[in-house]
């Protein structure tokens, strides 16, 4: 076990845009001491910068005043934003893959009235760093450059990687065996910035050292000055937490109507009836007229009463059918297998509108006639909503016509006054395959014209 030496640097100027920082960083790495009385660097030895000076280096300083401007050039997407009693902070990815509050754009460090942004490619500017040293010193490292960040769920802030050159940032333990002779299956140590951290300690933000060398770690620092910090930057879709909580529940609410699909093939998994308690107490929430509650829905899971309902539904439509002309019986048996979706889904939903919760009585047809249809209005609302929360939920539905066309058969099955008109019979289901994404619509071709 080897232990850990990290020694600050300081710079005796302040660091100016065109300044040579390998060159600057030359003398001042030459003339270290370490705690055994040897000077200079060693092969392995790491060096980290902070990047507020590779910043400066490389002209990255501008006037404050377009501070948002430069967030908003600087970052690719928006994580998070939060209200602060001072402004807005933006939490954001930038253009390096880096999730950064503001972009990583700040005013410590700078003169009064500017603010730095990070370097253009932080993994570059180390690469051209290590090459330099490497010639100048004559020995082997590695250059880190560093950055400060908050982190989520933790208070405080600590130093990160975002750039390096000539280190492995990763230390993969997988498949290692930890001190009880268990395999690791998961550990992957971010090498480079704990590193970055160890040496945040030593250089501080309010002293003049912005560099700092750790000796201790040149296990990790490698010939080749290709591999960069690039690689801590968790890829996307591997990420659990890509958005902030806001943001998450906003994509969720917007998503959630859009990402309903009718589906029409289930798998055999068992559906728990909290799914299907939850996906009641979202149609319930729908509108209704007159303050009324007027929904009503039979949960009908495989067994002999969805049997029988099913088969006097069919006696029904097949008499339908057969009273219709130009309709072969082979067309008839084909059309009444269609329904077979609502014998095989694991979950069959009858929604209701009950007229008797609610619906005035007009003693004309005409009004008699409107009135239902605003109750039946409402009932497709609570379908939507039903079929929405089932699609939330994981879960596919495919809402079915049928028993629109047989309300008394209906009625009679399952025991119903006629004032309870079924609202077609809803199959829910796990789906056997992915629905197919929505296709985009232009929302104005539905709009009449005024
Ligand atoms: C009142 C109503 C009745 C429906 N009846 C049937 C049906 O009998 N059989 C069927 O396969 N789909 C039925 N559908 C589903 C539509 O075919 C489906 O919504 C349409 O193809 C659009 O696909 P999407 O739901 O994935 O957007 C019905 C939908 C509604 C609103």
């Amino acid at each position: 076990m080897q232990a850990l030496q990290v020694i600050p640097v300081s710079i005796d100027r302040r660091i100016q845009a065109g300044d040579d920082l390998a060159e600057l960083l030359h003398a001042h790495l030459e003339s270290i001491v370490w705690p055994d009385g040897s000077r200079s660097l060693t092969d392995g030895d790491v060096i980290v910068v902070t990047s507020k000076i590779v910043s400066k280096s490389e002209d990255r300083i501008i006037q404050a005043s377009s501070r948002d401007e430069a967030i908003d050039r600087e970052a690719v997407r928006v994580v998070a934003t939060k209200t602060t009693p001072k402004g807005v902070t933006r939490i954001v990815q930038t253009r390096h893959g880096l999730v950064m509050a503001a972009a990583g754009v700040d005013a410590s460090n700078v003169d009064e009235g500017t603010i730095a942004l990070l370097p253009v490619d932080p993994d570059s500017s180390a690469r051209a760093m290590a090459m330099t040293l490497r010639a100048s010193l004559g020995v082997q490292v590695a250059v880190v450059i560093t950055d400060t960040m908050g982190r989520p769920w933790r208070m405080g802030v600590t130093d990160v990687a975002i750039g390096s050159a000539g280190l492995q940032v990763l230390d993969d333990y997988t498949g290692r065996t930890d001190s009880y002779g268990r395999t690791l299956e998961m550990t992957v140590i971010a090498i480079a910035d704990e590193i970055a951290a160890a040496t945040d300690l030593v250089k501080g933000k309010v002293t003049n050292a912005p560099v700092a060398v750790v000796r201790g770690m040149a296990e990790f620092v490698t010939a080749d000055l290709d591999s960069g910090s690039a690689a801590l930057i968790r890829p996307l879709d591997e990420d659990l937490f890509s958005l902030g909580t806001a943001e998450a529940l906003a994509l969720g609410r917007r998503e959630a109507a859009r990402n309903r699909r009718t589906v029409r093939a289930f798998t055999d998994d068992h559906v728990a009836d909290e799914v299907i308690k939850e996906a009641i107490s979202s149609a319930i929430t729908a509108p209704a007229p007159h303050h009324s509650t007027p929904w009503r829905f039979s949960v009908l899971r495989q067994g002999a009463q969805r049997t029988a309902l099913l088969d006097a539904m069919a006696a029904a439509w097949r008499k339908d059918l057969r009273a219709t002309p130009d309709i072969s019986p082979a067309d008839i048996e084909k059309r009444i297998a269609r329904g077979d979706l609502l014998r095989t889904a694991p979950v069959v939903i009858v929604p209701f509108m009950d007229l008797a919760n609610g619906a005035h009585t007009y003693p004309d047809e005409a009004r008699s006639g409107y009135e239902r249809d605003m109750f039946l209005v409402a009932g497709g609302a609570a379908v939507q909503n039903l079929l929405i929360s089932i699609a939330a939920q994981g879960l596919g539905s495919a809402w079915i016509s049928s028993t629109l066309f047989c309300p008394e058969v209906v009625q009679h099955q399952l025991d119903l006054d006629e004032t309870a008109l079924p609202l077609g019979a809803i199959a829910i289901g796990y789906p056997a395959t992915t629905p197919a994404p929505r296709p985009p619509a232009d929302p104005s071709v539905f709009e009449l014209p005024t």
